[in-house]
């Protein structure tokens, strides 16, 4: 009976030994031994920081209560976070970016005076806390989940919002709602996409626009080609209306100051040049001018540009008294 008695004063203060030694502080979690160093603390004064390259399972035993936060982020390896005897975490719960994480079992927690931040772990499906009663913080639970259980929550003091997949129900969240449970703000969304209906909306109206625009920008493009080949096809008709005017177009100045013009005089048809001088294209306010060269009466073309008129070929009966006198 004595025996027995000291045993348990033996191992109690031993405990306490414990408790001062590896309870005290903050640990990093890399592997399932470093865990097992927090086997005899209740209660542990700092943080645990399960590290990223932690993997498999991870489980806490007999801690009861962590004064710190508990935080596990980017570990791709982690596979489960087993911690079946805590019961409040006062710094808050962090469990993101954890690729491979399919559960997390924290089936005494209650009590949380932070926020419970679960995030970025597509891999976990099923989430529930179902002693889980208090929340000061916020309560954000974002995934692919097909079922989250809060059955046992009373009261959530920050904003909350749970994000699961399209399999997911939120009647029994939405019922807590209706029951007070959420202080400031609530929001719980289902979708395969995860994304909110506002989002969506804002995706569709984008598209429609992205659409229109190029529709748009493409209509224009051949409304551009369209003028350009009409544009080409005026400048090709242009010179081949006066063809004649080009032969005298290198001195077209000198009859336009002289301004002698008989309006009767004018070239018969079948005296049009079967072939011309190779030319550059011209203006069309060339083209008017030049009909009144061509024009220009015998009589007073005594002159220098009658002779302009011989060094090109002749074109036609009215240039011959030309070369007569
Ligand atoms: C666990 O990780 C610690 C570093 O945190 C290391 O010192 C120890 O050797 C590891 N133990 C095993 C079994 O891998």
């Amino acid at each position: 009976m004595i025996v027995i008695y000291l045993l348990a004063v033996a191992s109690a203060w031993q405990r306490a030994v414990a408790d001062s030694d590896a309870c005290s502080s903050s640990v990093i979690i890399s592997n399932q031994s470093d865990a097992n160093k927090l086997i005899s603390c209740d209660t542990l004064d700092g943080t645990i920081t399960i590290s990223s390259s932690a993997s498999g399972v991870i489980t806490i035993s007999n801690v009861e209560e962590i004064k710190g936060a508990f935080i596990a982020e980017g570990a791709s390896e982690l596979t489960k976070i087993i911690a079946p005897d805590l019961d409040s975490v006062q710094g808050g719960v962090t469990l993101s970016t954890l690729n491979s994480l399919t559960a997390i079992t924290m089936g005494a927690l209650s009590q949380v005076s932070s926020s419970i931040i679960i995030t970025g772990n597509p891999s976990l499906k099923t989430l529930g806390f179902q002693e889980l009663e208090e929340i000061e913080g916020q309560l954000v639970l974002t995934g692919s989940f097909d079922s989250v259980s809060l059955p046992s929550l009373n009261q959530v003091k920050g904003h909350t919002v749970i994000t699961g997949s399209s399999s997911m129900s939120c009647s029994t969240l939405d019922s807590l709602k209706s029951n007070g449970v959420f202080k400031n703000g609530y929001s719980c969304v289902t979708g395969s996409s995860g994304l909110s209906p506002g989002a969506k909306g804002g995706i569709a109206v984008g598209v429609i626009v992205a659409v229109l625009l190029i529709v748009l920008v493409l209509w224009f493009i051949l409304w551009r080609r369209r003028q350009r080949q009409r544009a080409g096809q005026t400048q090709s008709t242009v010179p081949s209306s006066s063809t004649r005017s080009t032969v005298l177009a290198h001195d077209e100045k000198a009859p336009i100051s002289q301004g002698s013009v008989s309006p009767h005089e004018e070239p018969s048809p079948l005296a049009e040049p079967q072939t011309l001088l190779p030319r550059k294209p011209v203006g069309s306010a060339i083209f008017l001018d030049s009909r009144s060269i061509y024009e220009a009466p015998n009589a007073s073309t005594r002159d220098q540009e009658c002779h302009e008129l011989d060094a090109g070929p002749i074109l036609s009966s009215h240039q011959r008294p030309i070369n007569a006198g």
